[in-house]
């Protein structure tokens, strides 16, 4: 395949964050600290058992110490919610995540809003997402899109005033991601489309950047990505090949956008890595301020 676009390899930058990450993690060390991440996982999704192992092979390869609690999914609320109390009063854990999504019985924005918004390495606390709203980008911020905007800002991708098309509003990368791109010092034109948007097609033909983060198998057509325009795609799925038979994995976007695009993510290895090395990094900066 006639393939045109620069590929931003997250795999590549994460790699690199993390060496750095490994420095400072020694340099903790000697000062008596050891950033700790611990992982809530209820239930027994298979995907996310997956990303659940790779942030835990993350930490080994960065030296920071990671606990795993793994529940059944007939886990309760309240159960859940006892365990995040204790772990904000440990003062040995500097980093709490409990991976998304959890059976029905557990209300996520109740989970959120009961960690310590300093441990709050997901970024996802209303005093961390407020912060955000407030144009103050200092705070812990939702690892997916600050992975996204580190990948953007790694290539040279200028997005002042530039049409940006966000698909997908969900409180994980849509909405945050907006607010970031929108900031003051980024400045870019935002769109945000969704499920009940008129238009998408034409929408992303007059963008200079498409940000799909969708969870639809290739959504994002190769018709849609305008000349020389910039490409992320969040999205991961597995989907039958009918080529061959076999499953392979995809994006949101076809990944003959390529070969239109100026710059676009590959699937897997691009916006995946850098979600995890944002986490690594929240973990990090996170138990350097209980240092201060
Ligand atoms: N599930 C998919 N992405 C995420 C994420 O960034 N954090 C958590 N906690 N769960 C997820």
């Amino acid at each position: 395949m006639f393939v045109s676009a620069v590929l931003l390899d997250g795999k590549g930058l994460s790699r690199d964050i993390e060496d750095e990450l490994k420095i400072r993690v020694e340099e903790l060390n000697k000062g008596g600290i050891k950033p700790h991440l611990a992982v809530i996982l209820v239930g027994d999704d298979p995907a996310s058992q997956v990303y659940v192992r790779n942030k835990e092979n993350a930490c080994k390869r960065t030296g920071i110490k990671s606990t795993k609690i793994i529940l059944p999914s007939s886990t309760s609320e309240k159960e859940v919610l006892d365990l995040i109390g204790q772990m904000n009063e440990d003062e040995d854990i500097h980093g709490i995540l409990v991976q998304s999504p959890t059976p029905k019985q557990i209300n996520e924005l109740k989970i959120t809003n009961k960690i310590d918004p300093s441990k709050d390495v997901d970024g996802f606390h209303p005093q961390n997402l407020g912060k955000l709203v407030q144009g103050d980008t200092n705070g812990l911020l939702p690892c997916t899109p600050a992975g996204i905007m580190r990948l953007l800002k790694n290539a040279k991708i200028n997005l002042e005033g530039k049409k940006v098309t966000v698909i997908g509003r969900s409180r994980i990368v849509g909405m945050p991601l907006s607010l970031m791109l929108a900031q003051k010092g980024v400045d870019a034109t935002v769109t945000i489309t969704h499920s009940r948007s008129k238009n998408i097609e034409q929408i992303c033909q007059s963008s200079d950047v498409i940000i799909a983060a969708v969870g639809r198998p290739e959504f994002v057509k190769k018709e849609w990505v305008k000349n020389s325009s910039v490409v992320v795609d969040v999205g991961i799925s597995r989907v039958l090949d009918k080529s061959t038979g076999k499953n392979k994995l995809v994006g949101d976007v076809e990944e003959a956008a390529m070969e239109v695009a100026s710059h676009m993510t590959p699937v897997p290895g691009g916006v995946g890595p850098m979600t995890i090395a944002m986490l690594l990094t929240n973990t990090v900066v996170s138990a350097a301020k209980k240092g201060n």
